[in-house]
Order: C-alpha cells, then sequence, then structure tokens
C-alpha cells in the first residue's frame, strides 16, 4: 500500500458514505472471528476516571490476518447532556498494518455508534430465537438508536419497538426518527422501564451509568426465550436479573474481568461466562440451545470492533474519493 498521506474523515464525511448496518455486522463478525481463532492482538481497554463520572478510554487492536491496526480514544462525559452534548466522543487512527505508518483519523462518535449497534446485532445473530418481532430498548440516546437500526436490519421479522427513556423527550425524538428510518416498525414508548421487556424477544439497555441509581430491571423482568444485552456494563439490570439467565455472555471475557479486577463496576456479574462474542463467531462455543433460555450478553465494547468498523469506512471513503487528505 502506497504511503499516501492521512486521510481526516470527520462525522459528515463518514455519515455520507451511507454505509448500511448489515455491511458493519458482517465486518465485525469476521473480525471476531479472527479474534476468536486466536490471531488478534488485543489488550483490555485502558479507563481513566475523572471528576463528575467522566471517564476516557484507550482501545487498540491488531489483526494481521486482515490487516487491520488502530487505535481509538474515546471520551464519555454523562454531564455533557445538561450541555447539549454528545455524551461519547473521541478518535480512531488507523496505520498501516504492514508498514506502521499512518492512514487515517475518523470521528471517533460515530465509529463507536456505528459498531456499538453494530455489537447488539452480532449478539442477537448468535443469542436471539431467530423469530424474534419485538426488541425493548431502555436507554433511547446514541448507542440505543444504532443498536434498533443494526437489530432492524439483522432481524428480519422485527414489527415493533417498546422503549423507555428517563427523559420523555428523548423517547419522543427516538419515535420520531424511528418513523422515518424503519419503515413496518411500530415504535411503542413505554412509561416504566421493565415494561419495555414486555413480549420483547431481545432487550436492550444503553442508560446512563451512575452510582446512585439502583438498576431499573430486576429479576422477572426478562421474558423466558428472550436475550438481554447490556452496552451499559451493570447499569440496567440487577444481579439477580442476570443470575437468572441460563448462561452470561460476553463480548471479551478477558476485557471483563479486567475491568471488574480494576474498576468500580461488574462487581455483580455471574461468576461463569459461557463464552465471547469472538468464541461465538469462530464456533469454539455453544449459543442458545433452546427457545425458552433467557441468555444475557455483556458488551463493553472492544478495539477490534472500533478499528475493522474504521477500516470498512477508510475503504469506502477511498473508493469514492471522500475525505480530507492531511499532510504527514
Ligand atoms: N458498550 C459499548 O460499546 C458502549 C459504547 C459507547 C457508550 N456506551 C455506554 O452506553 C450508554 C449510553 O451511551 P449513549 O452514547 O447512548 O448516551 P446518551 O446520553 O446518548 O443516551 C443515554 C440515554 O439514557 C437515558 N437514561 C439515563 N438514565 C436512564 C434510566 N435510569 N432509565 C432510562 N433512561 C435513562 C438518557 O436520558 C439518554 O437518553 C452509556 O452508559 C455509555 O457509557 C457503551
Amino acid at each position: 500500500m502506497n504511503d499516501d498521506g492521512i486521510l481526516y474523515l470527520d462525522r459528515a464525511a463518514i455519515e455520507g458514505l451511507g454505509i448500511g448496518a448489515p455491511e458493519v455486522v458482517d465486518a465485525l463478525d469476521a473480525g471476531l472471528r479472527e479474534k476468536g481463532r486466536g490471531g488478534v492482538v488485543m489488550p483490555p481497554k485502558t479507563s481513566l476516571h475523572g471528576p463528575e463520572r467522566a471517564f476516557c478510554q484507550v482501545l487498540s487492536a491488531w489483526l494481521p490476518d486482515s490487516g487491520a491496526l488502530g487505535v481509538k480514544w474515546v471520551t464519555i462525559f454523562p454531564s455533557n447532556a445538561a450541555k447539549g452534548l454528545p455524551a461519547v466522543g473521541g478518535l480512531v487512527v488507523l496505520s498501516d498494518a504492514s508498514t506502521g505508518r499512518p492512514q487515517a483519523i475518523l470521528d471517533g462518535g460515530v465509529i463507536t455508534a456505528r459498531r456499538t449497534g453494530a455489537s447488539a446485532a452480532l449478539a442477537a445473530r448468535y443469542l436471539a430465537r431467530p423469530d424474534v418481532d419485538c426488541v425493548g430498548l431502555l436507554g433511547c440516546g446514541v448507542q440505543g438508536k444504532a443498536s434498533v437500526d443494526a437489530l432492524a436490519a439483522e432481524l428480519s421479522g422485527l414489527r415493533s419497538v417498546r422503549c423507555h427513556d428517563a427523559v420523555p423527550a428523548a423517547a419522543a425524538g427516538f419515535v420520531a426518527e424511528a418513523a422515518a428510518r424503519l419503515p413496518g416498525v411500530e415504535v411503542v414508548v413505554c412509561d416504566r422501564p421493565a415494561a419495555v421487556a414486555r413480549g420483547a424477544g431481545v432487550v436492550v439497555t444503553a442508560i446512563t451509568m451512575s452510582e446512585d441509581v439502583a438498576p431499573p430491571l430486576d429479576a422477572g423482568r426478562l421474558e423466558p426465550g428472550a436475550l438481554a444485552v447490556a452496552l451499559d456494563y451493570d447499569a440496567a439490570w440487577s444481579a439477580a436479573a442476570m443470575a437468572e439467565c441460563a448462561r452470561f455472555y460476553c463480548d471479551d471475557t478477558g476485557q471483563v474481568l479486567a475491568t471488574r479486577a480494576h474498576g468500580p463496576r461488574l462487581h455483580g456479574i455471574p461468576e461463569t461466562i459461557a463464552g465471547d462474542l469472538g468464541e461465538l463467531a469462530a464456533g469454539l462455543v455453544e449459543g442458545r440451545r433452546d427457545r425458552g433460555e433467557r441468555l444475557f450478553c455483556l458488551n463493553l465494547g472492544l478495539a477490534v470492533e472500533d478499528v475493522v468498523t474504521a477500516r470498512l469506512v477508510l475503504a469506502r471513503a477511498r473508493e469514492r474519493g471522500v475525505g480530507t487528505p492531511l499532510p504527514i
């Protein structure tokens, strides 16, 4: 590959490429299969905790077989909501995997949303019943919306979404956007958090993390046969709710254990992790065994997902001549 400078891709440039959710889900699937087979270098993400519950993370991955190498610097500032700013922002830097030369700088917020949503759809690919027609969503923010977009592409039978947000305007905004983006899918706003799980075959949670608020979803809420996908660590589901699931999966077992060992969260998750998305994608562990079991998947977010999504975006941008070239 030529050493042809750095391409800068901002949010508008990335969104303008029109990359569909199925492409992102398939890119994650391939990257995680490579990881499951053991060929990927991906240390657990590093977290920096600051004031007002803000935290920043460094996520890095190297996928030698698919030639992807990069790092994401992501900032999560919950207090941004009150300032009218996105909670999540950051940058992804890609390097040429054969020379190490810098290739691209991409907006990290949109990459994060696209890959986080795709991670929920990938969990559904391996762990949900194939005929799910209703999805529950708790937290109608950036990650929640991206998850429903990706799930709508993954679950061909999806007919309805039951959602709730602590801020009614956020739920109303989600309904308005979904009506335009997801024709044929009815969106129902629920008045209580637990109501999102009623009749839902997949329940995605993406609420703001807080140490002060007890998880709003307790045991007995997830219906038999349903899959819970938690994108918000242990903020949404109680320990009892996680424990009542037949098996507990995650996106990366090593990262989950490291996060629990070195931080304030995840101390109530089950002791046994049945497998992770890489192992599921590589066929190394079993997914759903029957239609009646409740399953849980905890997706903390992986560097592999960021890097393969950014690489997909870079390839498409090069094809289309999109982006701002920067000198090295
Ligand atoms: N797993 C991952 O890969 C990943 C990636 C990015 C962000 N996150 C996490 O996902 C969560 C959502 O991130 P986001 O970017 O969508 O944030 P966001 O601020 O856009 O959305 C969060 C939404 O949750 C709502 N909310 C907060 N507390 C609630 C509660 N108790 N009940 C119902 N609704 C509630 C807020 O009103 C808001 O609409 C955060 O916890 C964030 O740290 C995870």
